[in-house]
């Protein structure tokens, strides 16, 4: 049976239909070249397990910082979080391994200051800290010591002080590249007590403190999440808390205040980022689990015992970070450059 349709009508019809047509082959075409709209993809994320850089070698720190956010943030998340420790040049290579990576949620950074003073180490740093990142919000914030091979000849901080000044060209100074933790607590130290030390570089000082139980070198100075269990079941000593009062973690090791050296006080926080790009919901929905890990009570502990203190959920927010950034990137990074260091 055929239904008479005026023909503005049936034009009306065939323009529309084949509007819809266009549209649902558009968005076929995008589907398959993963180009759907991000907002969507922020709706189901995470859709795949995470990677969560830690551009320093696994076994320091950082390294167990990063961990311990992964384990409890992947549970929030329901995807597995995986690390990976693209290491080298000071956080600087996996930091560039980020920064190029799909800006989708997928890949994050967790690092502390070197994001900050790697700009002024590197001429040719192969990405800009702020530019090229979308900060999510701080996660820790913990104190440095002063650590050393068990057979290192001093047996307290007044001795060590003494013996460094006196002895310079024979101390072995590790630390994990130019620009990171340990070589600013290296640098304060050696500025602090006027001496110049021979620096050994390593891609983290989780191989660094290897090297210091062997004997292989002599001193470190670095966080305590990377030394206090070692300083607890001997395989090293500590001199000194770096800086003005003791630790909880280490309340026999005095602070370096109390062998009359001033100005010497440094906390190293960690912060976890994003490529820039990353869609907003998606930034959001990163930015509430880092929330709810630091406010969990099981990594609070597991922090403390390695004498670091998670932030506040008001700290580990984006704007905290941007500005725990902007201060490091103004103070320690021009430290550093009044002081000539350069990495390359
Ligand atoms: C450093 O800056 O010294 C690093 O955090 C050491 C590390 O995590 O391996």
């Amino acid at each position: 049976m055929k239904i008479n349709v005026p023909l503005a009508n049936q034009i009306k019809t065939y323009s529309s239909w084949l509007c819809k047509a266009k549209m649902a082959f558009m968005t076929l075409m995008a589907l398959s070249m993963g180009l759907t709209h991000p907002v969507a993809n922020a709706q189901d994320f995470p859709q795949k397990p995470i990677t969560m850089m830690m551009p320093y070698a696994a076994g320091g720190p950082g390294d167990t910082i990063t961990r311990l956010f992964a384990g409890a943030m992947q549970k929030i998340l329901g995807q597995q979080i995986l690390v990976d420790n693209t290491a080298g040049a000071s956080g600087a290579i996996g930091s560039a391994k980020v920064a190029r990576s799909k800006p989708d949620g997928y890949t994050l950074l967790m690092i502390h200051v070197s994001h900050a003073t790697n700009m002024a180490m590197y001429k040719n740093l192969a990405y800009h800290p702020v530019d090229d990142f979308e900060p999510i919000g701080s996660a820790t914030s913990g104190p440095m010591v002063i650590v050393a091979r068990n057979e290192f000849p001093a047996k307290d901080l007044n001795e060590f002080v003494a013996y460094v000044k006196a002895n310079p060209s024979k101390v072995s100074l590790a630390h994990a590249g130019v620009g990171s933790a340990s070589h600013l607590c290296g640098l304060m130290m050696m500025s602090v007590l006027n001496v110049q030390l021979n620096e050994i570089p390593y891609k983290g000082t989780g191989p660094a403190l290897t090297d210091l139980m062997g004997g292989q070198v002599d001193v470190l100075c670095d966080q305590t999440s990377g030394t206090v269990p070692s300083v607890k079941n001997g395989k090293i000593k500590a001199y000194a808390a770096a800086g003005k009062a003791r630790l909880p973690s280490l309340p026999d090791t005095p602070a370096i205040a109390e062998a009359g050296v001033q100005g010497f006080d440094i906390n190293i926080s960690f912060g976890l980022y994003a490529p820039k790009g990353t869609p907003k919901p998606v930034l959001e929905q990163l930015t509430l689990a880092l929330q709810k890990s630091v406010a969990d009570p099981e990594v609070r502990k597991r922090l403390e015992a390695m004498g670091v203190a998670a932030v506040s959920v008001e700290q580990a927010t984006p704007a905290a970070l941007r500005a725990h950034l902007k201060n490091e990137m103004e103070t320690l990074g021009g430290l550093l450059a009044k002081a000539g260091v350069k990495a390359n």
